[in-house]
């Protein structure tokens, strides 16, 4: 088979170890972590199915080395917790396995321990350690370490890098960057050392160094240590590229691998893990100009999911390698994908850092696209169904159209019916928004899987219950959706109104001034791409700030575009709308004019609940899914719409 990436998918040989390819999985987090900081069921069946998927190497998130001084993410490797060596090497053995390299990420958090933490409360009683005395910009004091504490923590490296090579793991990653501690000894942001530890680039890579000598001494000459390491850390005071490439220089001796991601999580967060405002691949120029300077290999990594650009970064000689975090949540067989030239079934990552938010709200994981996500202990195939079913499905957005692909891929006969002339249901306003265009092509991805699975569309065909009873389905699942909310407001039906939804059809109507009415998360992204394109945007909305129901990752990201495009009016009622913007009442209670020629209407949405309730109750089993049950997330849709169709029996 001649393959349509080969570059991406040659192997490459780090230390003594053999990879199957270039693409590598990346570290994302802990979820189930034991008590006693063990790595539990669902992380390792995680690892296990990214590992099937065909990255050549997948990496187990930051273990802890030194909890004494440590509290990031309670995973730890110490012989002396039973079950701790047991674990790691059930992980390792679970990745491994299926091919692909068990990588371990070795971490301290230093002067930021406790950031993953859920429980807030107990971050804050946490000893902070860092290079040097500070207070942090929230206030929580940080001690310097001694030497004799970083020596400790040195032989700390030593000692798990030999305990996991015990068990199994044939990789170490070292994370130099993002901030955590050896990243505060490298940066002149953290590091005011007066010591041989500060100061000079040499003096401030000197930890660095050690904890990579330690590590070299645990694990032997042939065994490939990785650094991972931010190429530059993109805040004031930090250091640059410049520095990073010296830095690059200086550990190469002690490494076989230079993984170069960017910035620094706490200030940097949509540059570490960059956002949908950014294009893909914005930090891979840091890797390219690195990897001029050295002469081992060299990683790349941040917002990759496109094959083709993949490749191009590879057969260019930009990096010798690619990591992905977030492109494996959306589609784990991506690696497997590209391999057998199937590139264009590919979940892309939708970057709406649903997956992130969930893990600082509830240590779990969640992914928009992909419902499996943290539950594949739970199973991760879908078997066949024991009885052949007819299975009706009113609506083609993203949790009808993937409550039809599953049904079908269990034998079922499905129809599924959508109204319009096209699949997609909401996701067809997203085409019009290029920061969300993935977001559309979701549904012609779910699409082209429902159809190869037999699934038969029926376009501009609404069920109704005579409909349902013509069919005789054994089984419905209602996703007919939401619908726009719109309120008795006097001028809400003029020309110069655009519902939100509907911008993508009607977008050449919109004039240079525009406000929008609704500051929710489609008024604000509307708002935000309306500025990109040039126009002079005010928003206006109801309640004293904007987009509440943002997941935490991705809103503070938006509010940072919003402040570069728009002109917000918070606080502000809308009380009619003219040709001239919307007439407001402000928190004065005076009635002030926003101005607009065009006004785009994004007050929110709601259930489709007369149909839904037309269609209760009129086949054996019914379920109803997505908006129509409730307003709510796509994430939400897709995971009701799978579990839909495996309920059906
Ligand atoms: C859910 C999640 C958890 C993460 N946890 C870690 C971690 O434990 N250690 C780490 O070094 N990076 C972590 N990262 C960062 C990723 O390794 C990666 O650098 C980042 O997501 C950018 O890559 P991407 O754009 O391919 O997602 C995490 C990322 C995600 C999405």
């Amino acid at each position: 088979m001649e393959q349509k990436f080969p570059h991406l998918c040659s192997p490459i040989t780090l230390g003594r170890t053999t990879f199957r390819n270039r693409m590598f999985s990346a570290p994302m987090g802990g979820t189930d972590i034991t008590n006693d900081g063990c790595i539990g069921p669902k992380s390792r069946a995680f690892y296990e199915l990214r590992a099937k998927g065909g990255a050549a190497a997948v990496t187990v998130s930051e273990c802890m080395v030194h909890p004494e001084t440590d509290g990031s993410h309670a995973y730890h490797l110490d012989e002396s917790i039973l079950n701790s060596l047991a674990c790691a090497t059930y992980a390792a053995d679970a990745i491994s396995r299926h091919g692909a390299v068990a990588s371990l990420e070795l971490s301290h958090s230093g002067m930021f321990a406790g950031t993953y933490m859920t429980d807030k409360k107990k971050q804050k009683n946490l000893s902070q350690w860092g290079p040097s005395d500070t207070t942090r910009w929230d206030g929580v004091p940080v001690k310097a370490l001694t030497k004799e504490m970083m020596a400790e923590i040195v032989e700390a490296y030593g000692h798990v890098a030999g305990l996991a090579k015990r068990a199994g793991f044939e990789l170490l990653m070292i994370h130099g960057g993002h901030g955590w501690l050896i990243n505060q000894f490298l940066s002149p942001l953290f590091n005011h050392r007066t010591d041989e530890y500060g100061g000079s680039l040499e003096n401030r890579c000197r930890f660095a160094i050690e904890v990579l000598k330690s590590v070299r001494e645990a694990v032997g000459p042939y065994f490939p240590v990785e650094f991972r390491m931010s190429g530059a850390e993109f805040v004031e005071g930090g250091y640059d590229l410049e520095e990073g490439i010296r830095i690059a220089q200086m550990v190469e001796p002690y490494v076989d691998l230079i993984h170069v991601s960017a910035g620094t999580y706490q200030k940097t967060f949509g540059i570490t893990h960059p956002s949908m405002f950014t294009e893909h691949g914005r930090n891979v120029f840091l890797a390219e100009e690195i990897k001029k300077h050295v002469s081992k290999p060299v990683a790349t990594i941040g917002g990759l999911n496109d094959p083709a650009q993949m490749e191009e970064i590879i057969a260019s000689g930009k990096a010798d390698v690619v990591y992905m975090g977030r492109a494996l949540l959306a589609d784990p067989f991506l690696p497997n994908k590209v391999m057998a030239n199937q590139d264009e079934d590919i979940v892309r990552c939708l970057r709406c850092f649903t997956c992130m938010a969930e893990r600082a709200s509830t240590s779990t994981r969640r992914c928009t696209v992909n419902p499996l996500i943290g539950r594949e202990d739970e199973g991760d195939v879908v078997y066949p169904a024991p009885v052949k079913k007819k299975v009706l499905v009113a609506g083609g957005g993203p949790g009808g159209i993937y409550a039809a692909y599953i049904a079908a891929k269990r034998g079922h006969q499905v129809i599924l019916c959508e109204k319009e002339a096209q699949c997609g249901g909401i996701l067809k306003s997203e085409q019009a928004l290029p920061f969300k265009y993935e977001m559309y092509q979701l549904s012609g991805t779910y699409e082209r899987f429902a159809r190869a699975a037999g699934v038969e569309i029926r376009l501009h065909t609404e069920v109704t219950k005579e409909y349902v009873e013509k069919e005789a389905p054994d089984a419905l699942i209602i996703g007919v959706g939401s619908e726009p909310l719109l309120p008795p407001i006097p001028g809400l039906d003029g020309d110069n109104v655009i519902i939100v939804n509907n911008y993508y059809l009607e977008k050449d109507k919109v004039q240079d001034d525009v406000v929008v009415f609704g500051g929710g998360l489609a008024g604000c992204e509307c708002a935000v791409h309306l500025g990109m394109e040039g126009k002079n945007v005010h928003l206006v909305e109801m309640r004293g700030e904007l987009a509440p129901d943002a997941n935490v990752r991705h809103r503070p990201l938006l509010m940072a575009e919003i402040n570069k495009y728009v002109t917000v009016h918070t606080n502000h009622k809308g009380l009619r709308v003219t040709g001239d913007g919307i007439i407001c009442e402000d928190a004065e209670g005076k009635e002030v004019l926003v101005p607009g020629k065009t006004v785009i209407c994004a007050l929110g949405q709601r259930s489709r609940s007369k149909m839904v309730d037309e269609l209760l109750g009129t086949a054996p089993f019914v379920r109803v899914i997505g908006d129509a049950q409730r307003v709510s997330t796509i994430t939400n849709a897709v995971y009701l719409g799978y579990h839909a169709a495996m309920d059906i029996e």
